[in-house]
């Protein structure tokens, strides 16, 4: 069996994206592997957070794993801050890091983009990351296509701490969808779909409403040339749009170009939205049971537990490694 690991960041709007690159192989993996799904609550506090709003945040991402169907019996659940360990290997890990490595990370360019100072642990996000990772001897990790680099990064940070102190950690690999690893925005297919863009017409929540989803999908940005046909570089939109039905529905691309040969880009927005809304509504129902019950709480009390069983272990490797303590 392969553990498995992987976060996502409590900051709301969790989105298609998010669950077409990542959240769909959580569920994929869990029967095969042994899966840590953590909601990464000290990441989120990289950018000012609200502490009421982040707390509901925080049950919103639990209630939305088990919502999409990750089963608390076969996977580990767990909040971030509830193990200590993160943050202490976070800090070990970012000893181990170079300045120049981190601020060549093409997402703390982005986030830093233009300003004078930052906060600092928008820069050493990817430590704290490669520990979440590190901490649980981890081989595999889902994720999407933006976090390549991250994921690089932790490997070249345990690769090193190997080489200086002995074996200590265990070299991950990154898991990345065909379709979906990427999904961009829908009015914008130029950029990624995000949670936090202005416009909520970007995005798709899992959590919006038919109306919503209907409203959003109309309004995507497509082409003038009305041709249903896969060309990321001439046609990003309406390749987004394919990637999104693929990845919703299981049928490939091509099928999809077949089926719609000859047919205008309204007859098959239509027929996205039909597909979005099938694949979202039982979430939401599922999502609304949860939300509110004592299941919830007492699925993260266990995750934390289990999962502390496992990092502490590591935790003890690393201190060894490196000499810290007596
Ligand atoms: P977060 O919360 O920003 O994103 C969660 C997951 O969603 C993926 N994702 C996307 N995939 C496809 N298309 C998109 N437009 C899109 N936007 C987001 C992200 O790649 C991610 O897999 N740094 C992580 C959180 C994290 C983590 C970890 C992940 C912290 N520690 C350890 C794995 C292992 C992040 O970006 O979360």
């Amino acid at each position: 069996m392969k553990r498995v690991f992987s976060g996502v960041q409590p900051t709301g709007n969790i989105h298609l994206g998010n669950y077409l690159g990542a959240l769909k192989q959580f569920v994929e993996l869990q029967d095969e592997n042994e899966c840590i799904y953590c909601i990464v609550d000290e990441h989120a506090i990289t950018v000012p957070q609200d502490p009421k709003a982040l707390r509901e945040h925080i049950l919103d991402v639990a209630a939305l794993y088990l919502a999409i169907g990750i089963d608390p019996k076969k996977a580990i659940i767990f909040v971030q801050s509830d193990v200590s360990e993160h943050a202490e290997l976070g800090w070990v890990l970012t000893c181990a890091s170079t300045t120049g490595e981190l601020f060549r990370m093409t997402q703390f360019k982005s986030k830093s983009g233009g300003k004078e100072s930052v906060g600092t642990g928008l820069l050493t996000y990817p430590t704290l990351m490669a520990a979440d990772i590190l901490l649980y001897d981890t081989d595999i990790v889902p994720v999407g296509n933006d976090q390549k680099q991250h994921i690089e990064l932790t490997r070249d940070l345990a690769i090193r701490v190997n080489a200086k102190y002995g074996k200590t950690f265990v070299v991950p690999d990154g898991r990345f969808m065909k379709a979906g690893a990427r999904v961009m925005a829908l009015d914008d297919p130029t950029q990624k779909m995000s949670k936090s863009a202005p416009n909520a017409h970007s995005r798709i929540s899992l959590l919006d409403d038919d109306a919503k989803i209907k409203k959003s999908i109309m309004k995507a940005t497509t082409d003038l040339d009305g041709v249903i046909r896969y060309d990321v570089e001439n046609k990003p939109g309406i390749s987004n749009l394919l990637t999104i039905y693929s990845a919703l529905s299981g049928i490939s691309i091509p099928e999809l170009e077949a089926k719609y040969e000859g047919k205008g880009y309204g007859d098959f927005k239509k027929d996205l939205v039909q597909v979005t809304i099938e694949a979202l509504k039982p979430i939401r129902e599922r999502y609304e049971e949860i939300r509110h019950s004592d299941e919830l709480n007492k699925i993260l009390d266990d995750g934390a537990r289990r999962a502390k069983e496992i990092a502490a272990p590591v935790m003890k490797r690393v201190r060894d490694s490196f000499g810290l303590g007596r």
